[in-house]
């Protein structure tokens, strides 16, 4: 596009802010924000303006809680039945599994992807990648196979992630089993409405969400690429956890038999106000309503015995079948935003540095695509067995809090260790 078309969008769009700069620019400036300026989709910049202005209600009148399988009280034979089930497509090698790297990890300080962060679990420290690939790779012994295995990166650490992984060999995953994918980003807007550039005279964007998995999936062609490999079910789960099981086949046995096409793991919140995002039932649909969303009502809310009544919580352990995956990548997810602070150019191109939040972050969600099925299986995990979540620096859910996890539950399993 040139200066004339871009102005014009511009005017068009309502970004006063950028035509003055754009005005104040020496001509080599100029040539690369038009230049980047030409792969912005204005239009999604005006959706995302509108969506500033949303507020998310929830209604907790509307709500109730969800219906879970808890695995403790199936008969042995329910149990084989689902588990033979998910075994059955595992070595029809109908399954693979998304491992989602794509988040900043801020919480927990580390300068680098969470996945190359490097935990003191017994009997020696581990890359939470190298407990990712190990997890898989029992898998595969226990069952004789070779599962496709793909980690969504984002722009900002997709090279330090493939270099990483290459540098340790896959930590001896087979290499043409793995495949890299980048997930999308988000202009970031100020609370009027501007896109806003950093002091380099770029376009401040940040990663989209984990949500972003199943339109990245087909506009990198890891949809095509499954569909060639006959993979029915994929698993998508999140790089922090360390007791993620991936191959999780009593949750598979379950989709299947309930004919679902998408089945969970929940675990019961340890207290009303942990962080983890609720699931309850909307309509007789299973949702997912953030912790970051929550209103008091529902965080307070108890059942004829003094229990919390939405105690199920969402541990991003899920499993979609493939049809599930392409007729969501082509739905637009909605947009949650975060108020954040950033340093921005004015219109006269200078630097402005607020101390109070001034810009909007914008991200999918992953549960969200959750909306466009009737039925969807949810299966109660432990929190012992299935979550040991690396989030903060200290405290909860902190690099020592899930090591202790990790090495109890190696005590308790110590013969199914590789
Ligand atoms: C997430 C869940 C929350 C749940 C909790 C359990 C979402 C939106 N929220 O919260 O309901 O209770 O985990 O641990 O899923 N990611 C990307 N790209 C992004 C953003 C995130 O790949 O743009 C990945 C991260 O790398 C991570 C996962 O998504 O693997 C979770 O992201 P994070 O932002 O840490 O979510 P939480 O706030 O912990």
């Amino acid at each position: 596009m040139d200066e004339k078309e871009i102005i014009k969008k511009l005017e068009k769009y309502n970004q006063p802010r950028l035509i003055n700069i754009l005005n104040k620019v020496d001509n080599k400036t100029k040539k690369e924000i038009i230049e980047e300026l030409s792969e912005i989709n204005l239009k999604e910049i005006e959706r995302l303006y509108e969506n500033i202005k949303d507020t998310v209600e929830v209604d907790i009148g509307e709500l109730k809680p969800v219906k879970s399988i808890n695995p403790d009280k199936l008969t042995k034979e329910q149990y084989e039945e689902f588990e033979n089930a998910g075994i059955d497509v595992l070595k029809n090698n109908k399954f693979a599994v998304i491992i989602m790297a794509g988040g900043e990890g801020t919480r927990l300080g580390f300068n680098g992807p969470k996945g190359t962060f490097k935990i003191d679990v017994e009997p020696k420290p581990k890359y939470l990648f190298e407990i990712m690939a190990d997890s898989i790779q029992r898998a595969n012994k226990k069952y004789d196979i070779t599962i496709p295995w793909y980690i969504m990166t984002s722009e900002k650490n997709n090279d330090e992630i493939v270099s990483f992984m290459e540098e340790h060999n896959y930590f001896g995953y087979p290499k043409d089993f793995v495949g890299f994918f980048k997930q999308g980003e988000l202009p970031l807007i100020t609370e009027d409405g501007q896109i806003v550039l950093d002091e380099n005279y770029k376009i401040r964007k940040a990663a989209d969400g984990n949500g972003s998995v199943f339109k990245s999936m087909r506009e990198r062609g890891v949809i095509e690429d499954m569909k060639e490999k006959g993979i029915e079910w994929v698993y998508i789960g999140q790089i922090d956890n360390i007791l993620l099981k991936m191959v999780d086949t009593l949750l598979l046995g379950v989709a299947i038999k309930e004919g679902s096409e998408i089945a969970t793991r929940s675990v019961f919140k340890d207290f009303p106000r942990e962080r983890m995002g609720t699931l309850c039932l909307k309509n007789g649909n299973v949702k997912v309503i953030e912790y970051s969303e929550i209103p008091e009502d529902m965080i307070e809310a108890k059942n004829e015995n003094g229990e919390m009544l939405f105690g199920e919580s969402n541990i991003t352990c899920n499993l979609f079948s493939l049809k599930a995956i392409e007729k969501i990548s082509l739905k637009d997810l909605p947009y949650h935003k975060a108020h954040k602070r950033y340093n921005y150019l004015d219109e006269n191109c200078k630097i402005c540095e607020p101390e109070e939040p001034n810009a909007y972050k914008f991200e999918y969600f992953i549960f969200d695509s959750f909306e466009y099925f009737n039925q969807i299986s949810v299966v109660r995990g432990k929190r012992e067995e299935d979550f040991a979540p690396v989030k903060n620096k200290e405290g909860v859910q902190s690099p020592e809090t899930a090591a202790k996890l990790y090495n109890d539950y190696w005590r308790r399993h110590a013969d199914e260790r590789m």
